[in-house]
């Protein structure tokens, strides 16, 4: 798509300073792109540097509510990722404000300079009325050649998923199943993601498209739990949550400095996180981009085992 080498292109990475963006900035700094990593804290983006050669990856201040600062963030760049999301509402960071109308300005910002875009979104954002869903539906209209990946939930060191409940499992002797943990999971690692991200940079996604990334297995949130519990080798109860309960419980929780539950995670445990058939019969998915996504087997036993009872020492076995 692109006749520019990497060295020549510069990508803007909002919100590059996460946990999916930085694994995107460490693939596309691989790739010998030109970065700039725009996040409300370039102070706090430092740690990024070693990534790439020297300058190569260079962080400023950009918030996706403030029109001027992304449009600044998007001067001279060929292709913006928009990596920005919020996982609960606080003061000015509301779904709306950050999700849907800071994407809107990230494709407008794309369209006015001829840049290419890349928007992140989740598995799940058609099936129910989200501000995600507004993104994708804003972002298509401001700059209609947008690639969106909509990855199902992230697994990696850094996550927010797994070392969530192996961090809970220790402290607390029975892991919650909301809804009776049946809703079902296809847990992407995030390097996949990652490089299909990089990929699409590289002008090899077609433009326009929604993408679905899921891993190769399927699993319910109770064997997801099981699996956990396994690989930390403590043994928990697994208690049965309805929706209800679990409802009422987040609606006190959200108001934790840093939530366990909000209402709204709630809602999205009703339906299935999985890549849908369409998709699949459409290669619009991780096969379609050529990439064979890593298991959870093969990844995640290698950061959870700080969760075991004698860490990275096993008991002897005989
Ligand atoms: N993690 C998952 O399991 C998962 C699953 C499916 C989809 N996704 C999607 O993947 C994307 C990345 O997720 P993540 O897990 O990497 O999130 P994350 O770790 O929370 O990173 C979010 C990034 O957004 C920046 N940010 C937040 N508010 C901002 C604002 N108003 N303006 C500019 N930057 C802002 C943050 O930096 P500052 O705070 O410094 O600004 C940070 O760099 C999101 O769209 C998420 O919905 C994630």
């Amino acid at each position: 798509m692109t006749a520019r080498s990497p060295y020549d292109t510069l990508v803007t990475v909002y919100g590059g300073s996460g946990f999916l963006g930085r694994h995107v900035v460490r693939a596309l700094a691989k790739r010998h792109y030109r970065i700039r990593v725009a996040v409300r804290r370039p102070e706090l983006a430092n740690f990024l540097q070693p990534l790439g050669r020297v300058g190569q990856i260079h962080a400023v201040q950009a918030n996706l509510r403030n029109v001027p600062s992304v449009e600044a963030a998007a001067r001279d760049a060929q292709v913006l990722i928009n990596l920005v999301g919020i996982l609960f509402e606080r003061g000015r960071q509301r779904f709306d404000a950050v999700h849907a109308y800071g994407a809107e300005q990230v494709a407008l910002a794309a369209n006015a300079h001829g840049a290419r875009m890349v928007h992140v979104s989740a598995i799940g954002a058609d099936a129910n009325s989200t501000s995600a869903y507004n993104a994708e539906q804003l972002v298509l209209a401001a700059q209609p050649s947008t690639v969106i990946m909509r990855p199902s939930i992230l697994f990696g060191p850094e996550d927010d998923f797994f070392n969530r409940f192996a961090a809970l499992a220790r402290i607390s002797p029975a892991l919650p199943l909301i809804g009776g943990g049946l809703t079902r999971f296809q847990p992407a690692f995030v390097g996949d993601v990652a490089a299909a991200i990089a990929d699409a940079v590289d002008g090899k996604a077609r433009a326009g498209t929604i993408y679905e990334l899921g891993g190769p297995d399927i699993r319910a949130f109770k064997e997801l739990m099981q699996f956990v519990l396994a690989t930390i080798e403590r043994k928990r109860l697994l208690m049965n949550l309805p929706f209800p309960v679990a409802k009422l419980q987040a609606t006190l929780l959200q108001y934790l400095p840093k939530p366990l539950l909000t209402p709204d995670q709630v809602e999205l445990l009703r339906t299935d996180n999985v890549v849908s058939e369409t998709a699949k019969s459409e290669m619009r998915t991780f096969q379609g981009l050529g990439i064979e996504p890593e298991p959870i087997e093969a990844i995640v036993p290698s950061y959870l085992w700080r969760f075991r009872k004698t860490g990275q020492f096993r008991r002897r076995l005989a």
